[in-house]
């Protein structure tokens, strides 16, 4: 599956810690939007799509949230709880987002603006394109 997990440098002395992101460095892509999703309300269910071409790096800079990812080859889940670590998603990755601590601030830098067209949200017509998606890429390999 096309994620990975990143531990950031933490610059930290006894006046706190601190982590800084850089393009092509490590993060990498080119960063052409940053987002962040906070006060969610208990229970809330977020994303429950896919994104045929975006990479992104999913940080929870303060509290937790957990993350369920899929490719179509079954679900993984993955709890973001540490400002230090980035979650890096590539292309074709359905997500779910869900049980956000109430001080949950998740940061996303994305490698292209905002696009609605650029979204699979029927997890059907996901499938079907995960599926000729991961035949091309085996053509490739
Ligand atoms: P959405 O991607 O549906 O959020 P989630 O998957 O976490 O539930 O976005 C929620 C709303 O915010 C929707 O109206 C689109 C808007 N939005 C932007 O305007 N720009 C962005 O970069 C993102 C990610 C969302």
């Amino acid at each position: 599956m096309d994620i990975e997990r990143i531990h950031f440098q933490q610059h930290g002395d006894h006046g706190g810690q601190l982590v800084s992101l850089e393009q092509e460095r490590n993060v990498p892509f080119e960063i052409r939007r940053v987002y962040y999703i906070f006060a969610t309300q208990p229970d809330v269910h977020r994303g429950r799509h896919a994104h045929r071409h975006l990479r992104q790096l999913a940080v929870a800079v303060r509290g937790s949230v957990t993350v369920l990812l899929d490719d179509g080859t079954g679900p993984v889940e993955v709890v973001l709880d540490d400002p230090s670590q980035g979650l890096l998603l590539g292309d074709m990755v359905w997500r779910e987002l869900y049980g956000f601590s109430a001080d949950c601030v998740l940061m996303v830098l994305a490698d292209q603006f905002y696009d609605p067209a650029d979204y699979i949200t029927d997890y059907d017509e996901f499938l079907r394109e995960a599926n000729g998606y991961r035949r091309m890429e085996g053509a490739v390999a």
